[in-house]
């Protein structure tokens, strides 16, 4: 492990510039190449990822994982359940001592905030792999997608419906950084972060009517009603997204070769019809397996600068 004075964190999409951005998703493509043609590419040799995890997760635990063995290397998985971390040692002193023997650190937990202060305390470079502010990992892979179905988004429409969340903060993000429009049709009450919105506000407007969202859009895209720390907010918010799906008379209106995309775990019948997952206009597989390819990437980057 080579001490790192200055890590280079990725806490939030915003990290990386835009050509960074564009330069992942070229490797990530690369990566997958090799994959599926069994070439070693075991650039990360020798080098440890400690995974932190204070919610549960099935792509962000598997894509890293199975990535870093890719690349040559190890993860190590850390429930807070069964670590000093759950039992209350402080977050500053888990850092410390966590970048002293890994190379890198990914987490996800609630407060933004807490991921903050362990990559401000980290020696080694910290992954934002989900807080209840934002999801960056997943708009790599998403974008990933996207291009490979219908190259490059810049100037494309994009509609999300439903919750102003971590997933819809990130989207708004990756609109600053790939320069594409974003329509963001909420409920009222439960539109996104009006200081993460503003300063994307030349290209990312709140249209509350889903029908006049969706219209002419590329890719629609939606999540939970109720992510992980709401589920006792679960009834109150199938109430209020109740005409929030999104179905096929919605797609209907979007452009004739839109695509779907979902991060996953979905729920068929509330946040998006079965028809639309299931259906010719959904690439959520793809996205889902593009986790892997573009943490790789991410992964080359931080460590290997
Ligand atoms: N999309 C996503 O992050 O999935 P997991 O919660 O399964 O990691
Ligand atoms: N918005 C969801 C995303 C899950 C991957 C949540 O935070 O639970």
């Amino acid at each position: 492990m080579k001490p790192n004075k200055t890590p280079r964190h990725f806490l939030s999409l915003l990290d990386i510039s835009p050509e960074e951005f564009r330069g992942l998703i070229a490797r990530a493509r690369e990566l997958k190449a090799l994959l599926r043609t069994g070439e070693p590419h075991e650039t990360l040799k020798g080098r440890s990822l400690a995974m932190i995890f204070d919610k549960s997760s099935t792509r962000t635990r598997v894509s890293f994982e199975a990535g870093m063995t890719q690349l040559g290397g190890h993860a190590i998985f850390l429930s807070s359940r069964d670590t000093q971390l759950g039992r209350g040692e402080p977050i500053e002193d888990s850092a410390r001592v966590l970048s002293r023997m890994v190379d890198c650190v990914m987490i996800r937990t609630y407060e933004h905030e807490k991921l903050e202060r362990f990559a401000a305390h980290s020696r080694v470079p910290v992954i934002n792999a989900l807080t209840d502010l934002l999801h960056p990992c997943q708009l790599l892979a998403d974008m990933q997608t996207f291009f490979e179905h219908r190259g490059d988004i810049t100037g494309k429409q994009v509609t999300w419906i439903g919750d102003g969340n971590n997933m819809c903060h990130s989207y708004i993000n990756a609109a600053r950084l790939l320069d594409f429009r974003l329509n963001i049709s909420c409920p009222p009450g439960y539109e996104p972060e009006a200081w993460i919105l503003q300063p994307a506000s030349d290209r990312c407007s709140i249209v509350t009517d889903p029908a006049t969202a969706a219209a002419g859009a590329d890719l629609v895209v939606t999540d939970v009603w109720a992510s992980m720390g709401q589920e006792q907010e679960q009834r109150k918010r199938a109430e209020a997204f109740a005409n929030y799906q999104v179905n096929a008379p919605l797609m209907a209106l979007a452009n004739p070769d839109a695509l779907f995309m979902h991060c996953l775990p979905a729920h068929r019948g509330e946040e998006v019809s079965a028809e639309v997952i299931d259906g010719t206009w959904s690439i959520v597989w793809d996205e889902a397996e593009n986790r892997l390819h573009a943490q790789k990437a991410l992964l080359e980057l931080l460590l290997n600068q």
